[in-house]
């Protein structure tokens, strides 16, 4: 089988990644980035690649059948739109558009011209996530109450995005993907204590139709360094810890329970804990393996899609929420 032909835009601190992992999975034809510095380093790191500071001479290579985005965030929306337009399936980093509206129409055109838009939520390909989500989908944790996330540290200090959308899309990403559900009520607070109108810490809250509630932590001003996601049942609840090495995963059989239905107090109950063994798998390659599948045909390119928008949707209304 012939490699796809992608073309690759941004070759930044996370866009390098992109770009190796693309060239090793698929036909890396050309690489795009405005600074020519960068695209001069490129050109020497992949001889076989085009480069160009012009996203449009890679779009106009007939050749080229998927694009990889991985520009700053304001950008996503029009080039991803771009892309699209020239008949490319795109793979677009998180969040691929500001506003919901934006997302809606990236939406209705890869519909429209039966293309693949993938949004890049790295941490629903990892394995660890992965299986959290076999566990709740097989109702093993029971009826779920409650998903939250923990993303703190100290440090990076960002200066051009806040802690919302620098580090809630990821733990939001994963909280619908788990639940399945658009929130029916979302709140955020937050204060910029560092970078004027640079949220540094920022609290969400959020309520489902089904009843679940979902809460994040984020932010860079904090001793803890956490990346944590708890999702709670009422026969057993999940921890998700991604600074373990070997215990990304531990299963708690803890929960409430009632002597009989309607009557008594209700007594907590404690048995094993278990420690599920994990792939190691980078889940940028998974991420990319899932992105080159959906444009062979294989899964649900309808469902990635509209999971990126649920994302957009909820960072739309927090976002203000926060300003609010
Ligand atoms: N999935 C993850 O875990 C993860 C982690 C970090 C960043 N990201 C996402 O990756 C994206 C890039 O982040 P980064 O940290 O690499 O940013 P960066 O600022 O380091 O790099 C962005 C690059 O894009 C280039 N660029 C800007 N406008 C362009 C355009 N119109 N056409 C071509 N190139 C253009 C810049 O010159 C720069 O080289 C962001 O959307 C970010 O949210 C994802």
């Amino acid at each position: 089988m012939t490699a796809i032909r992608v073309a690759h835009a941004g070759v930044g601190g996370w866009g390098r990644n992109v770009a190796r992992v693309a060239g090793e999975l698929a036909d890396l034809a050309w690489i795009c980035d405005v600074d020519a510095t960068r695209l001069a380093e490129y050109a020497k790191r992949y001889p076989e690649a085009r480069t160009t500071g012009s996203f449009a001479d890679a779009l106009a290579d007939e050749g080229v059948e998927a694009v990889t985005i991985a520009t700053p965030v304001p950008t996503h929306h029009a080039l991803a739109k771009q892309a699209l337009e020239a008949g490319k399936h795109v793979f677009v980093e998180k969040p691929p558009a500001m506003h919901a509206e934006e997302m809606e129409e990236l939406l209705a055109l890869a519909q429209e011209r039966g293309l693949v838009l993938m949004p890049g939520h790295l941490l629903l390909y990892h394995p660890g996530l992965r299986r959290v989500k076999e566990l709740v989908d097989a109702g093993e944790l029971g009826e779920v109450a409650c998903v939250y996330g923990n993303r703190q540290n100290l440090g990076v200090i960002r200066s051009n995005e806040n802690a919302l959308w620098s580090l809630g899309v990821h733990d939001l990403s994963v909280i619908l993907w788990l639940i399945g559900e658009d929130p029916i009520e979302v709140t955020a607070h937050g204060r910029d204590f560092l970078n004027k109108g640079v949220e540094d810490v920022v609290f969400c809250y959020l309520r489902f139709p089904s009843g679940k509630i979902a809460h994040m932590h984020l932010s860079w001003l904090d001793p803890h360094k956490m990346r944590k996601m708890t999702v709670v049942g009422n026969e057993k609840m999940v921890v998700f810890d991604d600074m373990e090495f070997e215990r990304k995963v531990t299963v708690y059989e803890k929960g409430p329970w009632k002597q009989s239905a309607g009557y008594g107090e209700w007594q907590t109950r404690t048995g094993d804990i278990h420690i599920p063994k994990i792939d190691t798998s980078e889940p940028l390659r998974l991420e990319c393996q899932a992105f080159l599948s959906l444009i062979a045909g294989e899964g649900d390119r309808g469902k990635v899609a509209e999971d990126g928008a649920m994302v957009v949707r909820a960072l739309d209304r927090l976002t203000e929420s926060l300003r609010a």
